[in-house]
């Protein structure tokens, strides 16, 4: 009798979100599942590789669970493959049985604010792209010459940011960022970095190791102005009653607050219950106009305090922002792609067949690594469950999709490919005592996984 054929299911994306979904359906025996995990860049691990800060090597380690997905019968990694340009939501559809879209968050939110886009005002994801080695960002050229840096936003992209700056050329030296990225901070004028949250102490949205760890950097004081952590009633009834890591939050503040500065090179100052209302300069950035504001059932709410910070350079931290891909339902407010549970839904709220969708797409753009693997065991659960009642076809053989891109002439990266790469990283950064020298550059990353870059 012969064996009945698997289900074939395409996972888009291969970040922290695609690799636990790729994870939980190659753990089916009933249906038994194939999994091609596309990525638009010849690298995977998402925002592992391409986002989480250089200094935070323990946790970049989670990819080694990722390693053992890729590892595993059934799996394939086809990198370089970007969906929307070398296949469509069509094609896929034809092709698989079902398909998984986990293309995170790929674009910043906005301000909406006078002189956002004058140079020097960047949005946090170029800066941690830039300093990551994301292929996409090596162009960009930051100028920290101003003594001044601000960073705008309370929560842990923004505290990244300001560490990353921060950083000593001992702290940096170890680290996967790139070497552009390490000179530039190492030559940085930069004296004082201002983190400018517009709610209080208590909402923030940071973590407590990682404000913890602010007060650990070889190079750079923290300041904290203590009127400033005073809470009006609300907020500390707020406190009372908020979880501990909330606590221990305002706990390092107040215990930085009652520092006395070291005169390091560096400096973080934190401030709160400030907006920005205007980035201010004639050809570039030369301040930020900030108000003051109160908080109105948690609101922020402007009074007419203001003042202006001369700066040189803003990094707008203010979250993430997904984007639509063509003929993907989209929900244009919320930034995702509408689900119930996972199972994608069209604008009328029925289930879309054999479409899905897992992590920051999914969700919206928060929660930890970690979050992502229940969010994709949920999604894959219902996947599996519509297999079983049998509402998936069971897609076409991997040929067909390899067929479809070699016609179209896509320099498809495979694991094997992508295992090249890393080899050739790993090996840059050993003598170093770094773990990898990221290739950075497109055509670079295409040689080492094996293509001639000038013939194609
Ligand atoms: C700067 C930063 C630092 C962080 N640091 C930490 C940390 O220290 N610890 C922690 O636990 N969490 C951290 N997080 C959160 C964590 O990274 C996210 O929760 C997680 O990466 C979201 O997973 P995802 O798979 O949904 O998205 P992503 O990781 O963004 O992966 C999406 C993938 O989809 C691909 N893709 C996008 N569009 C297409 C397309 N059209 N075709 C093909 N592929 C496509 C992308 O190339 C990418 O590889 C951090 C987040 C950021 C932004
Ligand atoms: N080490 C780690 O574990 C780590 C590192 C990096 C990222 N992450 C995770 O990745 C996710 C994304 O992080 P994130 O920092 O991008 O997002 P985030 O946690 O949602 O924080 C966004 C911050 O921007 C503020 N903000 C939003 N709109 C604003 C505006 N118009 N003006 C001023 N401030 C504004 C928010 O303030 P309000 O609260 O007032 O809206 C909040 O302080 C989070 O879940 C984070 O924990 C984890």
């Amino acid at each position: 009798m012969s064996e009945a054929p698997p289900l074939r299911v395409a996972v888009v994306g291969s970040g922290p979100a695609g690799f636990y979904a790729a994870g939980q359906l190659l753990a089916s025996e009933e249906p038994r599942v194939e999994v091609d995990l596309i990525d638009r860049l010849p690298t995977p691990w998402g925002l592992v590789r391409l986002g989480v800060a250089p200094d935070h090597p323990n946790i970049k380690a989670v990819s080694r669970a990722f390693e053992r997905i890729a590892a595993r019968p059934g799996f394939r990694f086809l990198g370089n493959v970007e969906v929307g340009r070398d296949l469509t939501h069509g094609e896929l559809t034809e092709l698989y049985g079902a398909v998984v879209y986990a293309i995170g968050a790929q674009t910043d939110r906005r301000l909406g604010i006078p002189g956002e886009e004058l140079p020097g005002s960047w949005p946090a994801t170029s800066f941690v792209a830039w300093y990551n080695g994301h292929p996409d960002f090596q162009h960009l050229e930051f100028d920290l010459s101003h003594e001044r840096a601000v960073v705008i936003g309370n929560g842990n992209v923004a505290l990244d940011v300001a560490r990353m700056l921060a950083l000593t050329p001992a702290e940096l030296a170890p680290t996967d960022t790139t070497d552009a990225a390490i000179e530039a901070i190492n030559a940085a004028g930069v004296k004082e970095i201002v983190v400018v949250g517009r709610r209080g102490p208590v909402q923030a949205a940071w973590t407590p190791v990682e404000v913890g760890e602010l007060g650990e950097l070889a190079g750079a004081d923290i300041l904290v102005d203590p009127a400033e952590l005073e809470l009006d009633a609300a907020s500390a009834a707020e406190l009372e009653a908020a979880p501990p890591t909330v606590k221990r939050n305002v706990e390092h503040l107040r215990e930085y607050a009652a520092r006395t500065p070291d005169g390091k090179h560096r400096a973080i100052r934190l401030r709160f219950l400030l907006s920005p209302v205007a980035i201010v300069g004639d050809e570039r950035v030369e301040a930020i106009e900030l108000v003051r504001n109160e908080l109105v059932d948690g609101r922020a709410v402007p009074t007419d305090g203001r003042e202006l910070l001369d700066c040189g350079i803003v990094f707008r931290s203010v979250g993430y922002r997904g984007v639509p891909l063509p003929d993907v339902p989209f929900d244009e407010g919320r930034c995702t792609v509408p689900n119930d549970g996972g199972r994608v839904v069209d604008a009328a709220g029925a289930a879309v067949r054999g479409v899905y969708c897992a992590g920051w797409i999914k969700r919206g753009p928060s929660g930890v690594i970690g979050t992502n693997k229940k969010d994709a065991t949920e999604t894959i659960e219902l996947l599996l469950e519509d297999a079983r009642a049998g509402a998936l076809a069971s897609g076409q053989a991997a040929g067909a999709v390899d067929r479809l891109l070699r016609d179209r002439g896509v320099a498809v990266v495979t694991q094997s490919g992508w295992e090249a790469i890393d080899a050739a990283e790993r090996a840059a950064g050993e003598p170093h005592g770094r773990p990898r020298l990221k290739l950075a550059a497109w055509d670079e990353l295409l040689e080492a996984a094996g293509f001639d870059p000038v013939s194609g």
